[in-house]
């Protein structure tokens, strides 16, 4: 395992699991599965509705708390509530998060700020980040908030591998989290003919060889999956390197174009979401 260290000395793991588009029993499953299967790194999110069985899974695999790195977001209709992180803990069955994003750039983020700011002083949460805030607010919050954001979570893949944001990312020492770190599954990226070759030089499948970019480009990559197989194998990437030559096709794969783009309406649509934990 390879590890991100943050600005305020923590250490995290370079992959994870991601649940997002599980049931909470889903989650439980997959995250049980991918912590038996020697994943560190959790990332779930209040909108994602599944916290509680993310919860249980961590349970039923038997690995210690302390040994994981758990990663949740705050939904924008609870920004402002007191009992935000409370009731995040609660429905995560734990003491602690270990990094604590806002999840969307609604209008109403900077009282979310101050919320996390708070449980990040009172000891609740490890580290805190941003998701999805475009750069100007990015900026806006490193040069107003009093602790400076420590990871900033958006969509990244070779398709579009975020090279204009992590400028500024390195000039403050922040971390990338890569959503969508496979294309959220679409075949037209894992099936890039350059993928099968890398895959075929190095004996690894073509989503291995894109998780292995993704680490030496110093991403950290929380790739979902709800098969036990792809869990493990999406961990299996630390006993091969890729050479500059492979990392300098892979950069070709480039065309600038992400899935998802945040629209002024999806995003006032996502400041008055009502969240329902299904439990
Ligand atoms: N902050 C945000 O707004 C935001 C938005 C989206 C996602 N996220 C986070 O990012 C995580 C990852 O995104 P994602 O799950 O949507 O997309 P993804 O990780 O890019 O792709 C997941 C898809 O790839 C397939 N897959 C996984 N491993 C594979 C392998 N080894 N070979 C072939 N196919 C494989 C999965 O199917 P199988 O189940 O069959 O393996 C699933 O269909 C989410 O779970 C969530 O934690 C955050």
């Amino acid at each position: 395992m390879e590890y991100f260290a943050l600005n305020n000395g923590t250490k995290m793991p370079m992959a994870g699991i991601g649940v997002f588009m599980m049931s909470p029993q889903e989650a439980e499953a997959s995250v049980e599965s991918a912590l038996r299967s020697g994943v560190r790194l959790i990332d779930t999110a209040n909108g994602y509705m599944n916290e509680s069985g993310t919860g249980r899974g961590i349970k039923k695999s038997g690995v210690a708390r302390e040994d994981i790195f758990l990663v949740t977001k705050l939904w924008p209709t609870v920004y402002e509530k007191e009992t935000a992180v409370e009731e995040t803990l609660k429905r995560l069955d734990t003491d602690y998060i270990d990094l604590l994003f806002l999840h969307q750039p609604t209008d109403n983020w900077r009282e979310g700020y101050k919320n996390i700011e708070k449980a990040y002083k009172e000891g609740k949460v490890k580290a805190i980040g941003l998701s999805n805030f475009p750069e100007e607010l990015l900026q806006e919050a490193i040069d107003t908030m009093e602790i400076k954001p420590q990871v900033v979570q958006v969509e990244a893949h070779p398709y579009f591998p975020q090279t204009e944001l992590k400028k500024l990312l390195l000039k403050y020492d922040m971390g990338l989290m890569a959503w969508y770190p496979l294309g959220h599954g679409d075949k037209s990226l894992i099936e890039q003919p350059v993928f099968g070759k890398l895959a075929e030089k190095y004996g690894k499948s073509n989503a291995q060889i894109i998780l292995r970019w993704h680490i030496q480009s110093g991403n950290v990559v929380i790739p979902g999956s709800k098969n036990p197989d792809h869990i493990r194998d999406n961990f299996d990437i630390f006993d091969f390197e890729l050479s500059a030559d492979d990392m300098a096709e892979i950069a070709n794969v480039d065309n600038g174009v992400r899935y998802y783009t945040a629209t002024p309406e999806a995003l006032a649509a996502y400041a008055s979401m009502e969240l329902k934990e299904d439990l």
